[in-house]
């Protein structure tokens, strides 16, 4: 069955990326977790999407020129709606240690497409790893070369290459930089891509889809995973589909 992500947590209905947003996706049953990371100038990993404060805290500056003590006294929540001010941005760390004790499946998006974050790789996957788990997570990444450096260690966890680019070979490519799994826009999803995965075993995991009938076009197509705002919604119609005898 397709396991339903809450994208950057419930992030329609808090602000991204933040614990609200995190204890939300996990009170609605959220099957898992989409989150993003970035590295701070002190080579702590902390959860955000933008490589720049500015979006989504009443701060300005990018993250690599924050120490992480710094960044805590930033607000990550007042930009979304004042009944979130006094939220902070957290570390991978803060955020580990709350998944540890729930059924929720993990993705980390390293954010190195934009900035090539120094060892980000090992930092998180060690970091993974210290909490036990590596069983329940998949590393991405929309960048090529940071796929290659995390080919040793995909044995032990999900490594997905995270593309919206067109290209027939799209599954062959993946492989060869040494992906274990595959992120897709949902653009690019289609029968034939869909059963090429399921035909080698890759995961395939379609974002962000927010709409009801892509939302069916990935359950349909028996995608491992979709990333979604909306984890409440996409979750109801799922089990509507099983319900009405329509999905496995
Ligand atoms: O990981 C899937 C999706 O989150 C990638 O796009 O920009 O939302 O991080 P973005
Ligand atoms: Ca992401």
């Amino acid at each position: 069955m397709t396991k339903i992500f809450a994208h950057r947590g419930a992030s329609k209905y808090t602000p991204e990326n933040t614990m609200p947003a995190f204890e939300l996706a996990y009170a609605m049953h959220a099957d898992g977790i989409e989150t993003d990371i970035q590295l701070t100038k002190d080579q702590i990993p902390v959860i955000i999407h933008d490589e720049h404060v500015k979006r989504t805290t009443n701060g300005t500056g990018y993250i690599k020129d924050f120490t992480y003590q710094q960044l805590l006294q930033l607000d990550a929540g007042s930009w979304f709606s004042n009944k979130f001010s006094g939220t902070s941005i957290l570390s991978l760390d803060t955020f580990l240690q709350w998944a540890k004790d729930k059924s929720l499946s993990l993705n980390i998006e390293l954010k190195n497409n934009k900035i090539d974050y120094l060892h980000i790789e090992a930092i998180a996957y060690e970091m993974i790893d210290y909490y036990q788990l590596l069983n329940r997570t998949i590393l991405s990444s929309f960048n090529p070369s940071s796929i290659k450096r995390m080919k040793h260690f995909s044995n032990k966890v999900h490594v997905a290459f995270l593309t919206s680019s067109r290209n027939k070979k799209l599954v062959t490519a993946a492989k060869e930089l040494g992906a274990t799994d595959l992120h897709i826009n949902y653009r690019l999803l289609n029968r034939s891509l869909a059963a090429q995965c399921r035909q080698i075993n890759m995961p395939l995991r379609v974002y962000t889809v927010n709409k009801m009938y892509r939302i069916s076009k990935c359950l349909h197509n028996k995608c491992s995973g979709l990333f979604t705002d909306v984890p409440d919604q996409a979750l109801a119609f799922r089990e509507q589909q099983i319900n009405k005898g329509v999905l496995e």
